[in-house]
């Protein structure tokens, strides 16, 4: 069953019935300010830190769900009816809804007793504010006397001291209303030197800023009294509650339509400017005035909408497919792109899923999130990847995640997972490889962000590769620290104390625990590594990592191979992990995903054999679990991965951010058909029919889909925010579409269906523009390249020389 439809002309999802199996949200804003939109407009705004600068309140796990968000009403002033054009909160029964998500937008209408209303949310580029553009349209027969409110409600903008700290929270909310603007100013006479403004394009009958004089007490947002009453109460919050709230009177002729404008915004002020006059306590508006003078204006409005979307058509525009595969070139050319900007951005901070309180930007996430976003704005990119190497460690290691307003290293969590430091080679390799933009590696970063300890890039790459060989196992693996990518295998924690924290507690410094999904990463990152130390012409140094590489190689064959895959970790006392020996969890995705993307025992076959066996006992219908049999109880010795119901999460459950690594390994040996079939399993397009099963969003990847051993086998949870955004777009473009970068250039090596005639692609590279066409001449994946109707010998396409703009590429496969 679906809940909508793809309008891939205009790159929207559109959702036609309001009760859909979970809030499908959407993103706005994709540079400082954002926020969250669900499909009935439940949702939060914040500044560049979900945490500590949310402007309005969401009540994560309400029931209902979702509520709190950019709430209009509509009351029908002759007969005192009203309703939410949205549907949330009043959730009448509407007339042809509709909800489009768009790029970095959403559009939410329906109709209701004759009355059509619809509503445009978006941030507008380089703004820090969101427009809410409603039109309202009578289509009866005689003319309406309409009230509209508006309704949000302020946060006290530290998000968990706000849903916490009520002894003083209650007391300490104030707003000023000047002009019909609502400015919340919550703790501005001390510390902070920013407010919040809401404001509303037209004349108003009133407005509230007070909770509970708005919704009247004991009543909830379904039915506000100063919307029922149809008269809003000119409340001032003292203490409480603050909320933001416009009353306006509109009379339509049958047939006629308005457009009404509100502006919700953040505004800083340097601090000898903070009062106006400066020495009351008066906010000095100056600022927001200025801004709400321009957007105020439906004109202006809709100008500042057509540069969103002529930003998005760029972005976008950077790489399309024509595939035979409508999934394919949807989430291409569309919803996978986009989610990368989402991923990007946030991290795994703030979804429907993640509070925006409990983690901030994590390395080892953002470095990975980097492979399917650098493309897009590689200068954001780099700005990322010097922000992140400044919380490594000086030992090569690194902070686990960092607070993006402080780019601090988070102290609570810290660092001591042994995988964290590679991915920064890999985000940085990925990172040369699309811009060659080399000087990156000189680029002075200091350590733990301490003033004065200032290296190169380069060195951080360099002491993230040496973190591993100072922290080898009795095996000669790599020690696994407190985890590595699976957060949830704590092979040093033994937590039996309630409400202990897996990944924070004390774990002990052990010396036995190995990782093989480590040992995996550091093979790929050291590759990486060398290709880099050859471009600088430190050619030994290259050769000193291909050769620990080599030993890491031999050491996985003999220490890491179980027989038929490769084993998992050594736990704490020496056991094998994820092998035939094991009663539960015998064989893990992680390793046959990464051991073979990353090119181990593949001349061997043992890649081609891991392959095989996670094809017979881990591959579902929905997408391969990750691991099997699931754990049937708690094992001290292993942690959080057993502490989840078998086929949820890391315990067996489809965990979508590493099904791409699979699919890499299938085109590694190439086998196109496997590759592809993995891929449109978990391809949320490809999954539409099966809306109400897999409950998720259709147009973007979730974490993770119930593995086979839960009762609610395929259905997916923990939408927008996961790796698995950015590992699907490298695996489909770079893999199986194969328009892989290089550092000397692209690389066309397609691993595609052999039932695919071919397909078309246009990508721009270090600024050209590479019309690619490949064409099935036989049914293997032997290329041969005309460039610009000349044949050229291998698959590298160089970068032109004589300054041409657009290159045209034929690839033909036998
Ligand atoms: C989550 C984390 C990621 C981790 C994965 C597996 O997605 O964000 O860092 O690798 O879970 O545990
Ligand atoms: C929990 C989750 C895991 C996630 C981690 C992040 O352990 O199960 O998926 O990676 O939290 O801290």
């Amino acid at each position: 069953m679906k809940y909508g439809y793809f309008d891939d002309q205009n790159r929207e999802y559109v959702i036609t019935q309001p009760d859909t199996p979970l809030p499908w949200i959407n993103y706005l804003g994709c540079q400082a300010y954002f926020g969250i939109i669900s499909n009935t407009a439940g949702g939060y705004s914040f500044y560049r830190d979900a945490r500590l600068r949310r402007l309005t309140r969401y009540r994560y796990n309400n029931a209902p769900f979702d509520l709190g968000g950019r709430y209009i009403y509509l009351r029908d002033d002759t007969s005192g009816e009203f309703w939410s054009p949205s549907w949330q909160p009043t959730r009448h029964q509407l007339k042809n809804y509709s909800c489009r998500h768009g790029m970095g937008y959403s559009t939410i209408a329906s109709d209701y007793s004759g009355i059509e209303a619809s509503t445009r949310y978006f941030v507008p580029l380089d703004e820090n504010l969101e427009i809410w553009q409603l039109t309202v349209t009578n289509h009866r027969q005689s003319a309406a006397d309409l009230s509209i409110f508006s309704a949000i409600e302020f946060c006290l903008w530290d998000a968990q001291d706000d849903s916490t700290n009520f002894q003083r929270n209650f007391s300490i909310g104030e707003v000023e209303v000047e002009d019909g603007v609502i400015y919340h100013k919550t703790e501005y006479r001390e510390r902070r030197d920013h407010y919040a403004f809401f404001a509303c394009s037209e004349e108003l009958a009133g407005f509230d800023t007070q909770r509970d004089s708005f919704l009247g007490p004991y009543r909830g947002w379904d039915s506000p009294a100063a919307v029922a009453s149809g008269q809003s109460r000119n409340s001032v919050a003292h203490g409480w509650a603050p909320v933001g709230s416009h009353h306006v009177k509109l009379s339509l002729k049958p047939g006629e339509s308005r457009q009404i404008v509100f502006v919700l915004g953040y505004q800083e002020n340097p601090r000898e400017q903070k009062f106006d006059p400066p020495d009351s306590q008066i906010v000095n508006k100056k600022r927001a005035q200025r801004v709400l003078s321009r957007f105020l204006v439906p004109a202006q409005a809709d100008a500042a909408f057509a540069k969103l979307r002529d930003y998005w058509n760029e972005l976008l525009g950077l790489c399309q497919v024509d595939t035979p595969d409508v999934h394919t070139n949807r989430m291409v050319n569309i919803w996978n792109a986009y989610q990368c900007m989402a991923t990007f951005n946030m991290s795994r901070s703030a979804s429907f899923y993640e509070s925006g309180i409990g983690r901030g930007l994590g390395f080892r996430d953002s470095n990975q999130d980097l492979l399917g976003f650098v493309h897009m704005v590689p200068e954001r990119a780099r700005e990322r990847i010097l922000d992140l190497a400044a919380t490594q460690l000086p030992s090569g290691g690194a902070y686990h995640q960092y607070q993006p307003l402080t780019k601090r290293g988070n102290n609570d969590i810290g660092g001591g997972f042994n995988d964290d430091p590679h991915w920064l080679i890999i985000g940085v390799g990925a990172y040369l490889k699309e811009t060659g933009d080399w000087n990156i590696l000189d680029e002075a970063v200091p350590y733990d962000n301490a003033p004065g300890s200032e290296k190169p890039l380069y060195e951080h790459l360099q002491r993230s590769f040496s973190y591993t060989l100072d922290r080898l196992g009795p095996h000669g693996l790599p020690l696994i620290g407190r985890a590595d990518w699976n957060d949830c295998l704590n092979l040093n924690c033994f937590s039996d104390t309630p409400g202990q924290s897996f990944q924070t507690t004390t774990n002990k410094d052990g010396k036995v625990a190995e990782s093989i999904f480590i040992a995996g990463l550091f093979v790929l990152a050291g590759c990486e590594l060398a290709e880099i130390a050859q471009h600088r012409g430190v050619d030994r140094e290259a050769s000193g990592y291909l050769s620990e590489v080599g030993k890491m190689n031999k050491t996985i064959m003999q220490y890491g191979w179980d027989g038929e895959w490769f084993l998992r970790a050594y736990d704490d006392f020496g056991r094998k992990v994820g092998s035939k020996e094991n009663a539960e969890g015998r064989i893990f995705i992680e390793t046959q995903g990464f051991c073979t993307l990353a090119g181990v025992g593949l001349e061997e076959c043992y890649a081609r054999q891991a392959l095989e066996s996670t094809r017979k006992h881990l591959a579902t219908k929905h997408g391969i679990v990750l691991q099997q049999p699931a754990y049937s109880k708690y094992y001290l010795e292993l942690g959080e991965i057993s502490s989840y119901p078998p086929g949820y999460k890391e315990n067996a459950g489809i965990f979508c951010h590493n099904n791409p690594w699979v699919i890499i390994g299938e085109t590694r040996v190439g086998n196109g058909d496997a590759a592809h079939d993995y891929y449109t399993r978990i391809n949320p397009s490809a999954r539409e029919e099966i809306s109400d099963l897999h409950r998720c969003e259709p147009y973007v990847y979730a974490q993770m889909i119930a593995g086979r051993d839960a009762p609610t086998h395929g259905e997916a949870k923990n939408s927008w925010l996961t790796g698995t955004a950015a590992w699907n777009y490298y695996a489909i473009t770079q893999w199986i579409l194969g328009i892989r970068t290089s550092y000397d250039g692209l690389v066309i090596a397609p691993v595609i269906p052999k039932s695919w005639p071919g397909f078309h692609a246009t990508r721009k590279f270090r600024g050209v523009i590479y019309n690619i066409s490949v064409e099935r001449a036989g049914a293997g994946n032997q290329v041969s390249l005309e460039v610009d109707g000349a044949a050229v010998a291998g698959n590298l396409v160089p970068v032109p020389i004589h300054g041409a703009k657009v290159v045209n590429v034929k690839a033909t496969l036998r």
